[in-house]
């Protein structure tokens, strides 16, 4: 469970620049809740995410995971737990090392091994059991650099990065806005997969309520740091792109929501 409880998060303090990023925030996320986040440019959807990765450290107010307060834990602690992939293919990843080192990389996650030795033949098999169900034939490319990928293939193996070691909670931040139509498609199908086989706590922020009403098991909306829809159940199953686009599109930027 994740519990934020009254979060204030401000930038620039004393500048002209001053913003209030996120703006006395109560939100109470359930274990294996899948929530997906919309909302205007500037709403506060990454600073949510980054409030939760630890990131950004919040000016007031509490978080919790599970029993844990972490409102003050580093990013470094808070990783145990906690992994993200981000919209630009190449964030999550190494580009100069090989599909094989980068997945060593992620497995190394708090071990102490070099990374030789994660790169062994025992490795190996794992690697190849681990990207055989992607069916993009990538587990005969273990030494291919990962620049090499499309964008896609990057994406899903930033996906299997994040998610292989045991953690809880799945941070998405517009993770396919970078992508064709098909191929986001593709990778959205393996995150709904990831996400129910490991019953991980999921927070997807995207701009297509459509990709926001399909896939999970809440939907909230911030603006201007303020959470100002929250909705889930039979209420949410009745919901179309174009009910969203009607209720909030004079409120919120609408380069942010776009029904597909
Ligand atoms: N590191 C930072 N320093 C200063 N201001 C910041 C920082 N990060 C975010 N902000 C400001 O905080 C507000 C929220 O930004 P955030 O990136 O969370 O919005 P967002 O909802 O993710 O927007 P987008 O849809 O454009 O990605 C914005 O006004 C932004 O300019
Ligand atoms: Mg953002």
């Amino acid at each position: 469970m994740i519990h934020l409880q009254k979060i204030n998060v401000h930038f620039g303090k004393g500048t002209a620049a001053f913003r209030v990023a996120i703006d006395n925030l109560d939100l109470r996320i359930q274990e294996g809740e899948f929530l997906t986040v919309i909302g205007s440019n500037g709403a506060g959807k990454s600073t949510l995410l980054n409030t939760i990765a630890g990131e950004v450290i919040p000016d007031s107010g509490q978080i919790h995971i599970d029993d844990e307060v972490v409102t003050q834990q580093t990013t470094n602690l808070r990783a145990q737990h906690v992994a993200r992939v981000f919209q630009d293919p190449v964030a999550g990843t190494c580009a100069n090392l090989t599909i094989a080192e980068n997945l060593a990389l992620a497995l190394r996650r708090g071990k102490n091994r070099s990374l030789n030795q994660a790169v062994g033949p025992e490795s190996r098999s794992l690697f190849k059991e681990l990207l055989k169900p992607l069916n993009l034939s990538l587990e005969n490319r273990l030494d291919t650099l990962m620049a090499m990928l499309s964008g896609g293939q990057r994406q899903a193996v930033s996906l299997l990065m994040a998610t292989s070691s045991p953690l809880k909670i799945l941070l998405l931040d517009e993770h396919t806005a970078a992508l064709d139509p098909k191929t986001s498609k593709f990778v959205m199908e393996l995150t709904n997969r990831i996400v129910k086989e490991k019953g991980l706590t999921t927070l997807m922020v995207t701009h297509s309520l459509s990709q926001a009403l399909q896939y999970g098991s809440r939907t909230i909306m911030l603006h201007e740091g303020s959470l100002i829809y929250d909705v889930a159940g039979d209420a949410r199953a009745k919901l179309t792109p174009q009910d969203l686009m009607r209720q909030f599109g004079d409120t919120v930027d609408n380069d942010r929501l776009l029904l597909n």
